[in-house]
């Protein structure tokens, strides 16, 4: 199935023609967005614990390792996100033009700006009709360019920072991250803003989702299944 831009799929609807699906999302982005969401769900719960520490465990200390785990299951799920973050960039430069659409926002377009102020209005149900996207529209791709693209590179850095500290000085943790350190002043405040990043994607997390299925409900176009399959359908594909 051909993958098409925003700018043939304004033309068809110039032309009054048809268009029921579209090839948006290819495996590669698919299996990173699912990986990805786990691997976050993952290091939110376990940083949060990591943060506010269960009761000691009854018995002796040597016989329990829960914190252990925690932060077994914290670093795993945090150097799969960076593995993960890594072939997701790769993928922008490789894959079809949906990829780049994560990690290039066309600012430099004024009409850009206007769409993103329409799909504002359209979030506030201050408009009655939404438009069509065959990718992101461009106030998810503004969101999640911050959200995902920008918070995901600061707990990185601050993670692998914090990481640093348990391998020592002159490691590769150290050795990529380490100045973050003392440029966000020392390890406390590091792992402050850490922790601040979490309760932000968090915050994205349940915006995302609200809209994903909100917008499956009241837009023209098929959204949550299009993560899932890769195809976008239109529901209503009448020129506007
Ligand atoms: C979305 C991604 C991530 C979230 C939500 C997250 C969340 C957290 C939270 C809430 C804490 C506890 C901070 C505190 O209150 O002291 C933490 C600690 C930590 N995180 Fe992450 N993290 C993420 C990614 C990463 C990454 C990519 C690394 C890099 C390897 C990492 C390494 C660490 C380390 C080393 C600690 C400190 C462990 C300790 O002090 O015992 N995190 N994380
Ligand atoms: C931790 C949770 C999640 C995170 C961090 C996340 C992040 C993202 C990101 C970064 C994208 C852009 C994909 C790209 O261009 O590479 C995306 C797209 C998408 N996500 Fe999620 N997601 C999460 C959970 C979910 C869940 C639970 C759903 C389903 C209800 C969902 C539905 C979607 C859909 C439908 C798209 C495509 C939007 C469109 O068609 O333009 N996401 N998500």
């Amino acid at each position: 199935m051909t993958s098409i831009s925003e700018e043939e799929l304004a033309e068809l609807r110039e032309r009054g023609k048809r268009l029921s699906a579209v090839y948006v999302y290819e495996a590669p982005l698919r299996a990173w967005h699912w990986l990805n969401a786990l691997a976050i769900v993952c290091l939110c719960l376990t940083g949060y614990f990591i943060g506010q520490p269960l009761p000691t465990m009854p018995g002796e200390a040597s016989a329990n390792f829960l914190m252990g785990y925690i932060r077994f299951v914290h670093f795993t799920a945090a150097l799969l996100f960076v593995v993960g973050f890594i072939g997701r960039m790769y993928w922008a430069l490789v894959g079809n033009h949906h990829a780049s659409q994560l990690f290039i926002l066309p600012f430099w377009k004024g009409v850009w700006w206007v769409e993103v102020w329409e799909e504002i209005r359209w979030y506030l149900f201050l408009k009655r009709e939404p438009r069509k996207y065959v990718g992101h529209n461009p106030l998810a791709q503004l969101a999640m360019f911050f959200f995902i693209v920008l918070g995901s590179l600061f707990m990185i850095f601050t993670g692998l920072a914090l990481y640093s500290e348990g391998l020592m000085q002159g490691s590769w943790a150290d050795k990529i991250a380490g100045w973050v350190l003392p440029m966000l002043g020392g390890s406390a405040d590091v792992h402050a803003y850490h922790r601040l990043g979490m309760w932000i994607f968090v915050v994205f997390i349940i915006i995302h989702v609200y809209v994903a299925i909100r917008e499956d409900i009241m837009s023209r176009q098929s959204i949550v299944s299009t993560m899932i399959s890769g195809v976008r359908t239109f529901k209503d594909d009448r020129a506007e």
